[in-house]
């Protein structure tokens, strides 16, 4: 199983202090930070485009994990990718479920030399696209209906990650699985129990004293 990441939400962070946050979440031992990527369609808000994901760039080293909440994500993948993502995951529900669009968008996003990998709403069954987890470096559970920060836990995509974490065990134990929405120290300790090593926290570790937060989290 690959170690613990726990990758911060900017979505929820205070933007009067992005430098200083960014700092927090360094230091607390955070890898990753989580950039969610909405159009108003795909889910009914709007986050950031890739310009603002250049200033992250530009001022950290972690981990840039781009979750495309977008209707085109055969389009938009590049642009983020040009943008300085070092990852990017897609909504499959976003490509119609279809295995071989799936398929070959992880294969474009690992041409550009990124990590990838496919992401699923709380209602979508993972079963149709375990034969795709030799072709991802992660999946990411949505654990509430994305769309917004601040929402709750939904324990029954536990199940989920169960079903993931036994299929990579054969297919490829090098898959992270990651999960998105309603995560605290309380939700953490459960999804981990499940086979999560990758942790989204939003609203949690912004809305507390952030190191203290990141690292209720490990
Ligand atoms: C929701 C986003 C999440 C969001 C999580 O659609 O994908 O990444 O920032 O926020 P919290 O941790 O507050 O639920
Ligand atoms: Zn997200």
């Amino acid at each position: 199983m690959p170690e613990l990441v726990i990758a911060p939400s900017v979505l929820s962070m205070d933007y009067t202090k992005m430098l200083e946050q960014l700092e927090a979440i360094t230091k607390a031992g955070a890898k990753w930070i989580h950039y969610d990527v909405m159009d108003g369609h795909f889910v009914p808000n709007l986050s950031f485009g890739p310009d603002i994901l250049k200033q992250f760039r530009k001022s950290s080293d972690l981990f840039l994990d781009v979750h495309l909440m977008v209707d085109d994500p055969e389009f938009f993948a590049p642009v983020f990718a040009k943008a300085g993502a070092d990852g990017i995951v897609f909504h499959t529900e976003a490509l119609d479920n279809d295995p071989a669009r799936i398929e070959a968008l992880l294969d474009k996003i690992h041409e550009m030399g990124l990590k990838a990998g496919f992401s699923i709403k709380p209602a979508t069954l993972v079963e149709p696209f375990l034969n795709l987890l030799d072709k991802c470096d992660l999946v990411l559970v949505m654990s509430v209906n994305p769309g917004y920060g601040g929402q709750s836990f939904m324990p029954e995509v536990l199940k989920k990650v169960r079903i993931l974490d036994a299929a990579r065990k054969d297919r490829n134990p090098d898959c992270r699985i990651e999960i998105d929405g309603g995560i605290n120290a309380d939700t953490a300790r459960q999804a981990k129990e499940a086979g999560v090593d990758t942790l989204v926290a939003g609203s949690y570790v912004f809305g507390h004293d952030i190191d203290k937060a990141v690292k209720s989290l490990c």
